[in-house]
């Protein structure tokens, strides 16, 4: 039977998991292990070898993150590890059913790599509308205070660590890590150049280690039992379970924990009970709102980092987003521009300017206006803001769905514009 470590114990009336239940679940028996049996550094081995990549989007390695964090107990102090809970992310919608429902699970994620990692304080960095969440993970915080996983020589050993709670000032440029690290700091949420990375120059000047809800909610179960088991959850190479949410006009729209590496048809056929009636597939956005489109031929692509990449697209944070035949792609693809125009930072110009002068472009071609020489304009904006180009990658990842809408759904761009009309409306 799949085994799901993240939501097999969930209630089944949706309310959290108190923590009497998360310990009868086996909960803080990672915590325990990795302070009486194992060193900081062997912990950030065993999650090293599990080969555990955030969920966060980009997939970086976790264990190879900590591991940058200067070792050694006369560096710099105090260390932070944050829990980055922004989920901004359009068409993402995973983090906070882990917050809600199973809080413990992340504060005990959160505490294993603050212990790997030395730091003395944790933040736990929340979107500002997931009022649930805060709720619930500020009864799990109180609740392990008094139970001795947090404060003052945890569970009896030499480590000690506070947790604090922030609400996120509701701009989606505050989940990028560094723009995180400013807004806590309680400065202008702009990125910050890197090098230094966070791990070496952080909150405040120290090392900081930044993850994904998700990514920490998987860390107790690899401590507890192991990499080789966690790498066994899943044939994929990157090994694991994975929160897949699938959204649009689909039977049954909603979010499941997977092998890592389940293919696009499972999710879309096997899980979200296909398309509604009268609707056929026409693309999909497979990891939130920043990744690039494929299409029906790409079904059996397997939903892990890198076979999305060969397919030409990001696993990004696992939650896909579909386009069907009654929906104008060149709108949805508008109004993700719209929301990325808006959340830019305004730090760096490409940017700033760029994404406005797409807006302007597509509401212009939606609205019947457009000229042919306009998808010429907009393929070069897509190469001006791509990698490399700005600050940080917000840029690149807004002209993801564009770009390769540019290459699926080309003939419907053209029809906005030699019809002089959006052929949906005209409908
Ligand atoms: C504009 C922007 C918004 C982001 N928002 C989030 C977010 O809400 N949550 C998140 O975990 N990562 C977000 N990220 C990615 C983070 O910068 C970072 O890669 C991630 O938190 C690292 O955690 P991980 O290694 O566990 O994935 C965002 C990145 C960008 C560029
Ligand atoms: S790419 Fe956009 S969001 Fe990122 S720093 Fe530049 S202006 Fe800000």
């Amino acid at each position: 039977m799949t085994q799901r470590p993240l939501t097999e114990h969930l209630r089944d009336d949706g309310q959290q998991l108190s923590i009497e239940e998360y310990e009868r679940a086996g909960g803080y028996q990672a915590l325990r292990k990795a302070l009486t049996q194992m060193t900081p550094s062997e912990v950030i081995e065993e999650v090293k070898a599990s080969n555990l990549r955030g969920r966060g989007g980009a997939g970086f390695p976790t264990g190879m993150k900590w591991g940058a964090c200067p070792p050694g107990s006369d560096m710099a102090k105090p260390r932070y590890a944050i829990s980055n809970s922004d989920e901004m992310e359009p068409g993402t919608f995973k983090d906070r059913l882990l917050m809600q429902q199973n809080p413990h699970q992340l504060l005990e994620g959160l505490i294993l790599c603050g212990y790997a990692i030395d730091a003395q304080i944790g933040y736990l960095f929340l979107r500002w509308a997931y009022t649930a969440s805060a709720k619930s993970l500020m009864q799990a915080v109180r609740e392990a205070y008094e139970k001795g996983y947090l404060g003052e020589n945890i569970l009896g050993s030499t480590f000690s660590m506070d947790v604090k709670m922030h609400t996120s000032a509701g701009r989606y440029i505050c989940g990028e890590e560094t723009a995180l690290l400013n807004a806590l700091e309680g400065v202008r949420p702009i990125p910050r150049s890197r090098p230094p990375f966070p791990a070496q120059c952080g909150l405040w000047g120290r090392p900081t280690v930044v993850n994904n809800a998700e990514t920490l909610s998987n860390v107790p179960h690899i401590v507890r039992h192991g990499a080789a088991w966690y790498k066994s959850l899943s044939p994929s190479s990157d090994g694991g379970t994975k929160m897949y949410g699938v959204s649009g006009r689909v039977k049954k729209a909603g979010l499941w924990e997977l092998p890592m590496g389940t293919t696009i048809r499972e999710l879309l056929d096997g899980r979200a009970g296909g398309m509604r009636d009268g609707y056929t597939l026409r693309g999909i956005i497979p990891g939130g709102a920043s990744t690039d489109f494929l299409t029906g031929a790409h079904l059996d692509v397997k939903m892990d980092f890198d076979s999305m990449q060969k397919a030409g697209s990001r696993l990004g944070t696992g939650t896909m987003i579909i386009l069907d035949d009654k929906t104008c792609p060149v709108g949805l693809v508008l109004n993700l521009e719209r929301f990325f125009a808006r959340e830019s930072c305004g730090w760096c110009t490409p940017c700033r300017e760029g994404l406005p002068w797409i807006v302007k472009i597509l509401e212009s071609i939606e609205k019947g206006e457009g000229e042919l020489g306009d998808l010429d304009i907009l393929e070069w904006q897509c190469q001006a803001l791509g990698p490399g180009k700005t600050y940080c990658v917000h840029a690149p990842g807004a002209v993801e769905p564009l770009q390769s809408a540019l290459k699926y759904f080309r003939e419907d761009f053209e029809q906005h514009i030699e019809e002089k009309q959006c052929p949906w409306k005209a409908k």
